[in-house]
């Protein structure tokens, strides 16, 4: 008997057509929609899947499951993140998790680097300012910024997308690499990362850059106090989730010039409204959640995907399997 299968969302091709092959296997349902799936659609589509395949913003908790029933053996997420599954719950019903480290590593580190140097070097308000005729002639202090050459840059976890943004940073004449988090990294040596406590890191970078997963530790962590010592010059990057920062701190930080400038991919909530506080401001550079967003990546990322909820519908070695 075919075991069911529901996807959260229409999905890459290259994940599709994994699935499509294993005919024998499942049959499968989908949210056909670039959009998110409303929850009361999600409740009922789940009912007796075998598998799910979802995505990060899915809320996967102990009343999803329950709608989903007993089947439910597998939990695939195209997402290296997986703030999103309540893991206690799925844990205590046996269930097995997938999700997509290291494929997503370089297209994220790539953007976070672009976010840094947008956000330091002030370009998207120099786009603006050529579009909107500000561009009157070239002066000696227009559009000034900070840049990487001589300057201390510190990561805030430096995990496997922490390590590849060091690495492509070094390059830039970066003097010193700082790293906090809750052990040291034998990678580190590759970029002369310091491993030092967090406050030392954020009093002494001049880019402060946010790359650890959203865990109950590190959740609000970069709050007022942690403002409050950040260098008046400095300019504060994340690209992990948006809970790690207290939103209403960084506006402040923002206004009253504690900081010099914050570059965002990841924001609370997601999307962020378009009458929020940040995006009236001119050193805040906010994207729309992009990082592991190349074509190319994101076929890896729906085929793993696909890979991950196979093998663990049949009982296999999951290609990628949380540990949990
Ligand atoms: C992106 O944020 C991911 O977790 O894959
Ligand atoms: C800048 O274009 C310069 O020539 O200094």
């Amino acid at each position: 008997k075919l075991m069911k299968v529901y996807i959260t969302r229409r999905i890459p091709p290259e994940g599709m057509k994994i699935l499509s092959s294993a005919t024998g296997v499942c049959e499968v349902s989908m949210w056909d929609s670039d959009e998110p799936v409303p929850r009361t659609e999600l409740l009922k589509g789940v009912q007796g899947a075998h598998g799910l395949l979802c995505m990060l913003s899915d809320k996967i908790d102990a009343e999803l499951l329950d709608a989903a029933g007993p089947n439910l053996k597998v939990i695939s997420t195209m997402s290296v993140g997986f703030d999103h599954l309540v893991l206690d719950a799925i844990k205590k019903r046996g269930i097995r998790v997938g999700y997509t480290p290291d494929v997503l590593t370089d297209a994220t580190a790539e953007l976070t680097v672009a976010l840094l140097l947008a956000t330091a070097r002030r370009l998207p308000e120099g786009v603006e300012a050529v579009k909107n005729g500000d561009w009157t002639s070239w002066k000696p202090l227009m559009l000034c910024g900070y840049g990487l050459s001589g300057s201390t840059v510190g990561v805030i976890g430096l995990g496997r997308i922490g390590m590849a943004i060091a690495r492509r940073l070094m390059p830039f004449g970066v003097k010193r690499l700082l790293y906090s988090g809750r052990t040291t990294k034998a990678d580190a040596a590759e970029v002369s990362g310091e491993f030092v406590p967090l406050d030392t890191l954020v009093s002494e970078s001049d880019f402060i850059v946010v790359s650890c997963s959203l865990t109950p530790e590190t959740q609000g962590l970069c709050d007022k106090a942690f403002f409050s010592k950040m260098k008046n010059t400095a300019v504060f990057i994340n690209s992990s989730r948006g809970a790690v920062v207290n939103q209403e701190d960084l506006y402040e930080a923002l206004t009253s010039g504690q900081i010099a400038a914050a570059g965002l991919d990841v924001t609370t909530p997601e999307p962020l409204p378009t009458n929020h506080p940040l995006l009236t401001l001119n050193n805040c550079v906010v994207l729309p959640h992009i990082g592991s967003a190349t074509y190319s990546t994101r076929g890896v990322m729906a085929a793993l995907s696909a890979r991950n909820l196979l093998e663990g519908l049949q009982g296999g070695e999951m290609p990628s399997e949380l540990a949990f």
